[in-house]
Order: C-alpha cells, then structure tokens, then sequence
C-alpha cells in the first residue's frame, strides 16, 4: 500500500507516493536525490541524517515520511545561500572540522540550529549542543558528561574507538531540547531551580534519596512501561553558574530489575520571558539508556512523550513556586505534601507505558482520519 503525502522541502511544495515504512532519509535520498542527507546507523543515534523538520532538527533516518504530510522539511540543500550555514562551513574548513566528511552535513545542520537558538553558549554548552553528532574520524571526546564537564576526555581517533565506544555506550542515545516559561522573576525561579529536591518533587517519578555532599546526590526514578517497571537508583550532581544563568545536572543509575542502566546530562539555561515577571527556561539533556527499556526510546514518540512530561513538570513546578517561601520547601521535602494544585502526573511512577499509547493513539487517529480524507480533528 502507497500513500500520498504533500511536504514542503526546501521551500518547495512537493507530493510523494511512500510506503508506510519509508524514511525520510529514504524518501529525500532515494526518490527526490538530495543525497547532502548522510546515512550512518540508520537507528537515530549518529546524527549524520540530522534535518530540520517544522524548523527543529530531528534525524531522518528514525522518522517515518507517511507520518510527515504537511511538513516543513529543511536539509543541507535547503541551507546553500545561508549566509551563517557559509560561515559554519568555512569555520569548518579553517579549524579542520572534518577528515573523511561523512557526518559533516549533520554537524553543519545541528550547529546551524544550535547557533541560532542560542548564540552565546559557553564551550561546555556546545559540547552538549553537539554531543548527539557522532564523528567516526576525527577523534571526538567522550560525551559521558560529568559534574561541571570536568571528566570530558579526549580519546583518539579511528574506526576502532568509534567502534569500541558504540560498545561501551551499548544504548539508546536520546537527545531532548525544550523551552518553557514559567510565570515568577529569574531570580526567584534560579533559586527554586537550584533546590534539587524541589525539582525531583516536581519531576513525574523522581526522588532524592540522600545527599552524598559537594553538590551530589542519591537520586531514583520510577518509570512504568506496560507491565515493565523500572527503579533507576544512582547518584546525581549539580553545577550551576549564576553569572550566566545556566546548570549543568548530570548522572548514571541502573535498575536492577530490568537490567537497564541510564546516563546524561541536563544543561538548563534561564532568560527573561516575554511577558514581565517571567521566566524563560531552556532544556537540553542527553540521555543514554541501554538495557530493555531502550526500545521504548525512539526518535519522535520520545519528543512527545518529553513534551507530556515536560507539561506536567512545569504545571508542578509554577503550583510550587506560587506557595508562600518556606511552604514550597516544606513541600518539597515531604513526599506526601499535596502541590497547590493537582500534578499532571502522579509523581511516584511516570507511566511512560500510558504516554506511550496515548501517543501513538493519536497518531493512528491522525493516520486514518488522512487515509479516509477527513478533516484533522482540532480543524
Ligand atoms: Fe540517522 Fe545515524 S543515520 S542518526
Ligand atoms: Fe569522517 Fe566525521 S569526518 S565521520
């Protein structure tokens, strides 16, 4: 069965016939030519298939080109006569950022994006910004990140290490940006968001179980998928710089029971909001997750299911900040404390089972409502 879908690539509109299994990669490869689109793991983790699609980067090798009808796509080729896609390219050139050149399109596409989000990232921030582009030549640095970047080791270069790294990860690589508001002052969201107990009780199925001193912490999180639940306990550590509004959270657990182990890091950044007295927060976070459970961690499914959970934080975290000064500690430091409101999610398990096939129901719901020619439910 083909199905036709209408996109908009590179500013053009375009139809295409696609299979329901096609990629994108496969689709802008194989059937429009627009081979600047590399293919190196095809399983989401390399970056080398990076694009932009509805203006975020988002690999196409993991996204299903029936599932984007109506989509913006934007690929290297689509980036020719960008004047910073040129300076990217010839700082590329100048600073040897590249040997054989196979994952340079991702690089040039996932910095394009980066430096026009967010301009004045310190070097840590870009490494974090980066991290989820893999080079197999040229000797990229260990992307384990540690409190304050301060373990980052440069390893050397080659198909072996590459080789040798892939194992050792043995993961699942999910890389998560967002951006949210919060209605209160940088300063007073700054302070809250430095309290990690008053952001684990806001985090749907994360605890702080003791503190371990210099900033780092015993942490769990619950996560339920089916019949599948998870209790990942590990060691968690903070490093914050006022001067530029920014944090770096970073750790590793394993649970037991499944045999899954998960480590990464969250780089937070605030700005002020759009409206007064508020608060913008910028999310990146890197996450490895190996282990049974890594199945579950694909591609856009695991946007959204951020998205749910990312809601659901921020919706806690505004019922905390709007509690009188001491009760929101009090909140956060006893479980059974009631939020100012209801959470969107109760925060002793994250039923990440339940996100997952409200996601997915939707998404069939979408899906046939296209193949039947009926309007999309929210027109
Ligand atoms: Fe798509 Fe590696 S080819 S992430
Ligand atoms: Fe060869 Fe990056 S330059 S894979």
């Amino acid at each position: 069965m083909k199905i036709e879908i209408a996109l908009t690539i590179n500013g053009r509109k375009r139809t295409a016939t696609v299979e329901p299994r096609q990629s994108l990669a496969d689709l802008l490869r194989e059937d429009l030519r627009l081979t600047a689109t590399h293919l190196g793991c095809e399983q989401g983790v390399c970056g080398a298939c990076t694009v932009l699609i509805d203006g975020a980067p988002a690999r196409a090798c993991i996204a299903l080109a029936v599932s984007l009808d109506g989509a913006d796509i934007r690929t290297l080729e689509g980036l020719g006569d960008d004047a910073l896609m040129a300076t990217l390219k010839d700082a590329f050139h100048e600073n040897h950022g590249l040997q054989c050149g196979f994952c340079t399109p991702g690089m040039l596409v996932s910095s394009w994006d980066l430096i026009r989000r967010r301009p004045r990232l310190s070097e840590q921030e870009i490494r974090i910004g980066m991290s989820g582009n893999l080079c197999r030549c040229t000797g990229y640095q260990d992307r384990a990140l540690h409190q304050g970047g301060s373990r980052h080791a440069v390893r050397g270069g080659g198909r072996r290490e590459g080789g040798a790294r892939r194992k050792q990860a043995g993961g699942r690589l999910m890389r998560i940006e967002k951006s949210f508001q919060i209605k209160a002052p940088r300063e007073h969201v700054w302070t809250m968001l430095n309290d990690v107990r008053l952001v684990a009780a806001c985090l749907p199925g994360a605890a702080i179980i003791g503190e371990l001193g210099d900033n780092r912490y015993k942490g769990r999180m619950s996560v339920k998928v089916g019949p599948m639940a998870a209790a990942f306990n590990g060691e968690i550590g903070i490093d914050s710089r006022k001067q530029d509004w920014t944090g770096v959270v970073s750790g590793k657990g394993a649970d037991s029971g499944s045999s899954s182990r998960a480590s990464g890091a969250m780089t937070y950044t605030l700005a002020d909001g759009s409206t007064p007295a508020s608060t913008r927060v910028d999310i990146v976070s890197e996450v490895n997750l190996a282990g049974p459970l890594a199945q579950f961690s694909k591609g856009q499914i695991v946007q959204e299911i951020a998205n749910r959970i990312t809601a659901a934080f921020v919706a806690n975290f505004e019922a905390r900040i709007a509690l009188p000064a001491g009760q929101a500690d009090q909140s956060a430091l006893t479980a059974s404390a009631p939020p100012a409101s209801p959470p969107q999610q109760p925060t002793s398990q994250v039923d990440a089972g339940g996100l997952l096939w409200a996601v997915l129901r939707e998404r069939m719901r979408a899906f046939f409502r296209r193949l039947l020619g009926r309007p999309p439910a929210d027109a």
